[in-house]
């Protein structure tokens, strides 16, 4: 089986399965300098920060090392999404302890949400951490090391309404030299009665345009020729010049990085039901460059717990908005978030969220099974009352759902040509390379000669399974 099966299957590959967050490092001389590991955890927004936070830390002396025996800082950036989340982190910090107790000189850095949840209590819990740096706070950490360097404990968790990190040039670590990231907003001004997301990420505010577009365009001079303009809820993108002349909503500011050049395709995430406008679907099918790719989370299939998660949308609000997108982008492909066994969520109720995945024929989701945060709006006023094996029960079946529409989805796509996007070696071969078509789906094919990371290729689909498409380059 292909890794890349995972996300095709729709089993998220995020902390909740596996226990160890990407380590992230890039390929630079770092002769001279102090060295910080650093492991990321959660959603691209937290690699995308851990990419600033690295550029932050370039400037105050440190350079990256992917071996965390040797270095002088170790970093994790952490997620509170689930409880799950939190406790796999929490081991990991036992293990640099561990490393810690050997070499006490070194510094260890709680980053992001867990960061922003837990504040001081957090410096309680870990003794043997040294800084706890909220999201908006990264810009404080030359000065919160350097204090750390004296032996005292340094705290920043301020959430910020401004800022953006706008004038950073993010540090590309791992990177392909194909795709990147780029953070177009940060925070979230919506309140899903589940999620922890506005209170360790903090108001919801927008980037500056020309910084995303000049990133863009720095990016496609470099090779790169793929980007994901990454926000909690991209369809509010809302940014306003100095002198308030200009505004710039969603739709504008995909057009603009369309532009960029045609050779640089444009992906987004995440979208939200109630705030994705025909505007927005009128531009993706207009620009070639612009992927037919929508990541649409329905969270529940069914109106009565939609309301109760605070959505502020319903089944048929969401159907309608699937209808638009069938119809304005014909051949463009849904994924979805699911969660299963919601505060008093009934047999009855589970089954629309398995119907909804069938109806809007998602080619693939990401799906977990509630997990009550402290201090959400759920937390307070709803009771977690559906028991954790019926959740998981639930969960399983919407699982094994999303398996079948798949498979559909993906035999469906047999015999079809594509525009594949070249990223490179697949995981299982280094005799075949890896690309994703326009629709996010990941395709592997046999190498031929000329052919190299960062190219376009014509690419037949011969085989297709549930989490697989597998092809032949064709003229
Ligand atoms: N901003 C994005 C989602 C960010 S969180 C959006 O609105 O779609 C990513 C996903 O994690 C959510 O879509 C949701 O499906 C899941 N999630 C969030 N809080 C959760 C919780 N308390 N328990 C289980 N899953 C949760
Ligand atoms: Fe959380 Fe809802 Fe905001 Fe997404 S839109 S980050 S689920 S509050
Ligand atoms: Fe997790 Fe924070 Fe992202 S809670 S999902 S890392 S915004």
């Amino acid at each position: 089986m292909y890794d890349d099966n995972i996300t095709l299957l729709g089993v998220k590959k995020d902390i909740d399965e596996t226990k160890q967050g990407e380590v992230l490092y890039f390929d630079q001389p770092t002769d001279g300098l102090k060295k910080f590991y650093i492991e990321s955890y959660g959603c691209a927004m937290n690699f995308s920060d851990s990419e600033i936070v690295a550029s932050i830390l370039g400037g105050a002396g440190y350079g990256p090392t992917r071996d965390m025996e040797s270095a002088d800082l170790i970093l994790v950036n952490t997620c509170s999404i689930r409880e799950k989340a939190e406790e796999n982190i929490r081991q990991r910090l036992s293990i640099f302890n561990k490393l810690k107790r050997q070499k006490p000189e070194v510094l260890i850095g709680v980053l992001g949400c867990m960061a922003e949840r837990l504040k001081a209590k957090l410096l309680e819990q870990e003794k043997l951490v040294d800084i706890v740096v909220g999201p908006d706070a990264y810009r404080d950490l030359p000065n919160l090391l350097a204090k750390a360097d004296e032996g005292d404990k340094g705290i920043n968790v301020l959430l910020s309404r401004e800022e953006t990190y706008a004038d950073i040039s993010p540090l590309r670590l791992d990177s392909n030299g194909v795709i990147a990231y780029i953070s177009i907003m940060r925070g979230c001004d919506n309140m899903c009665s589940f999620c922890v997301v506005p209170y360790t990420r903090g108001r919801e505010r927008s980037r500056d345009a020309y910084s995303i577009v000049a990133e863009a365009k720095d990016l496609f001079d470099r090779g790169f020729r793929e980007v994901t303009l990454l926000g909690q809820n991209v369809d509010s993108y809302k940014w306003s010049s100095p002198d308030d002349t200009e505004h710039v909503n969603f739709a504008q500011l995909l057009e603009r990085v369309a532009l960029v050049h045609p050779d640089l395709r444009i992906r987004f995430s995440t979208s939200h039901p109630k705030d994705i406008t025909n505007d927005v679907l009128h531009t993706i099918a207009k620009y070639e460059n612009i992927c037919d790719y929508i990541h649409l989370p329905v969270q529940s299939g069914n109106s009565r717990i939609l309301s109760l998660m605070n959505r502020t949308y319903d089944r048929e609000w969401y159907m309608e908005r699937v209808k638009a997108i069938n119809e304005i982008i014909p051949d463009c492909a849904i994924s979805a978030d699911i969660i299963t066994g919601f505060c008093t969520e009934t047999e009855e109720e589970h089954q629309d969220t398995l119907s909804i995945i069938k109806w809007s024929r998602f080619s693939m989701s990401y799906m977990f099974y509630y997990s009550e945060r402290p201090g959400t709006p759920a937390a307070k006023k709803l009771q977690d009352d559906v028991p954790e094996e019926i959740k998981k029960r639930r969960l399983q079946e919407v699982v094994d759902c999303q398996r079948l529409v798949s498979l559909e989805h993906n035999l469906a796509d047999v015999g079809k040509v594509f525009k594949v996007l070249v990223e490179g070696d697949s995981k299982k071969s280094d005799q075949d390379f890896k690309g994703r078509n326009s629709q996010n789906k990941m395709i592997n094919f046999p190498k031929v000669d000329g052919v190299k990371p960062g190219d376009y290729v014509m690419v037949e689909v011969t085989v297709a399974n549930a989490g697989t498409l597998k092809g032949k380059v064709v003229n």
